[in-house]
């Protein structure tokens, strides 16, 4: 037996709760094609029975909308398209009644390019006071004409674009500038300068913008990004989105812009603006690939918790899920800080269909209608048994918005719809990430699946998912939906305390939770072969039931690519 964790001391709200993540343009709209506030503020009350302790929702600043709201231009207003500041603090307010915490997303590695300062840094020139908030350099070579180094940009190309190239730039007052300036992600996300003392004071003063009007903390995007290296050295390796640094050579040196000592500085600073409110979260973002790099964002003065995406990349097999699950609560334990769990978000191919591809892992990114199609069965019981693996376990449960519902990806999007930067910079090499981003599905027999009041919505809805709309499943008992509800419900009755991971004697996982003043609780999840449950176990939550088609007998086994919860019951023994 190898004890994974002692029960928690500290009893933050955020230790053990679980997060429903809210995609703000996807999840329910009040008017058009585009999700908003008013169709958030609606449907609280759905995520409230769904058992969700808290909130997080992607960015809704103001913003020209190039990443998803991924690139701000006003960081203190939100952008028409979702409502307004009322409507936003509305949202909270009613997320509070609600007794749900809310998180809201923080970008502070890159500004818009249509934020005000960019706006000042390219009209003054190369002697705007704004351009040191940014990483403006000269070219390289004859003319200037090559970047200042050879980075490349996540979304595919290079990390630089020079000014004049700018396609706002003919007839413009920068259309001879022949200045550079860094972009880790697309040429519209210019990358802030985190040396720049004036770049610290805004950021303090947005977080207490918002923690002012009620968030109760902040996911904290490209949280491994902030600091560079200010001598800019040459790098040319590409750092992958949630997977890091996995395909990057050995031996190479140290990244001059990825997990940078000084970025912990950065951290310590928030940290103390957040000390002022209470017990505010602070989530990082950060792909780094090892959990032994994640704790230093995690240490008591710095950050809350950070996204387990070692977690989400590992494939569904059992010496995988060993390894990660107790290696990620050594290292937060190491910290005094909890675990997170986490299979889906709007970055990354759906659980539901990565787990149904022949090569498990991080998966592509995205589908498209002529490439390998997911066993959607499958993925989606192996789906469920991740979800229930990981419920029991100590720490903080992320859910996409959709998991619950067992939602696919889409995977056969026109090119002509997609919105995703990766999609246009890669030159359609990469589908990118529309497919994990589609409407959610609320009423079966609405158009655009009573997504929004006037059946219009932004991306198309795959008719398959008739079955899988929220009022199909609210009815069913054996359906996702209730599901989870049971789950999340069992989960706090049940309570977490200390794990404990037992020594395989044959095939399947196997762990107990003990909570103080509570039976064990014991949970196995069965791979690619059935496992026998011991006599006198009872069963409490078993994901099969779900999706098993009939046929295989639950009672006494544990199916292939299913979770089970039971309890010893020492009468029936
Ligand atoms: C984060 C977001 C992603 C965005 C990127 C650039 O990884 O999750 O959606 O594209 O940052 O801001």
């Amino acid at each position: 037996m190898q004890i994974l964790h002692r029960a928690n001391e500290t009893h933050e709200w955020w230790r053990e709760a679980v997060i429903y993540q809210i995609y703000p343009r996807s999840f329910a709209s009040s008017g058009g094609p585009i999700g908003d506030l008013g169709g958030i503020t609606s449907r609280l009350g759905y995520i409230k029975q769904l058992g969700a302790d808290a909130i997080w929702l992607s960015p809704f600043y103001r913003s020209p909308q190039k990443d998803a709201g991924y690139d701000v231009a006003d960081y203190r207003s939100v952008d028409p398209m979702f409502g307004d500041n009322h409507a936003a603090e509305a949202m909270i307010e009613k997320a509070h009644l609600l007794d749900l915490k809310v998180i809201v997303d923080l970008v502070p590695n890159h500004t818009s390019d249509q934020h005000a300062w960019f706006q000042a840094a390219l009209a003054g020139g190369k002697d705007a006071p704004e351009r040191a908030h940014y990483w403006f350099r000269d070219g390289k070579g004859e003319g200037g004409n090559e970047p200042p180094n050879d980075w490349l940009s996540v979304f595919g190309g290079p990390a630089w674009t020079r000014v004049k190239d700018r396609a706002d730039a003919p007839g413009s007052p920068w259309e001879n500038d022949d200045s550079w300036y860094l972009h880790l992600f697309d040429s519209s996300q210019p990358d802030l300068n985190w040396t720049d003392p004036a770049v610290h004071e805004e950021f303090n003063s947005i977080l207490r913008y918002w923690l002012d009007r009620g968030a109760d903390g902040f996911r904290v995007d490209v949280a491994h990004g902030l600091a560079k290296d200010p001598e800019l050295p040459d790098w040319q390796y590409h750092w992958d989105m949630v997977s890091g640094g996995s395909e990057v050579p050995e031996n190479v040196p140290a990244p001059p812009q990825w997990n940078r000592p000084e970025v912990h500085e950065i951290y310590r600073e928030w940290r103390g603006v957040l000390n002022d409110y209470g017990q505010p979260a602070l989530v990082a973002e950060a792909w780094l690939g090892d959990p032994k790099d994640m704790k230093l964002y995690v240490r008591r003065d710095e950050m809350s918790q950070a996204f387990n995406f070692d977690f989400l990349i590992s494939p569904f097999e059992e010496a995988a899920y060993r390894k990660v699950i107790a290696e990620s609560l050594a290292e937060m334990d190491a910290v005094g800080a909890p675990t997170t769990w986490v299979l889906s978000n709007h970055d990354v191919v759906r659980a539901a269909s990565r787990f149904g591809l022949s090569t498990m892992g991080k998966g592509p990114n995205g589908i498209r209608a002529w490439e390998e199609q997911p066993d959607a069965a499958l993925g989606a019981r192996r789906a469920l048994a991740a979800h229930a693996l990981q419920a029991a376990l100590p720490g903080s449960l992320y859910i996409y918005q959709g998991e619950e519902l067992s939602l696919p990806e889409h995977t056969s999007l026109p090119d002509e719809v997609r919105q995703d930067p990766t999609f246009f910079r890669t030159n359609g090499a990469e589908a990118g990430r529309d497919g994990c981003r589609v409407p959610l599905p609320w009423l079966a027999e609405h158009p655009s699946f009573g997504f929004s009041p006037d059946g219009s919505s932004w991306l198309p809805q795959p008719h398959e998912w008739t079955e899988l709309a929220m009022d199909r499943q609210a009815l069913d008992p054996n359906s996702s939906l209730n599901f989870f509800k049971k789950m999340y419900q069992l989960r706090k009755v049940v309570g977490l305390g200390s794990a404990e991971l037992l020594e395989a004697d044959g095939p399947g996982l196997h762990y107990v939770s003990r909570a103080q003043g509570r039976d064990p609780l014991h949970i196995v999840t069965a791979f690619d072969e059935p496992v026998e449950l011991p006599a006198g176990a009872r069963v409490v939550l078993a994901s099969s039931e779900v999706t098993q088609a009939g046929g295989e007998k639950a009672e006494g086994y544990v199916p292939a690519n299913s979770t089970v919860w039971y309890v010893v019951d020492r009468q029936g023994l």
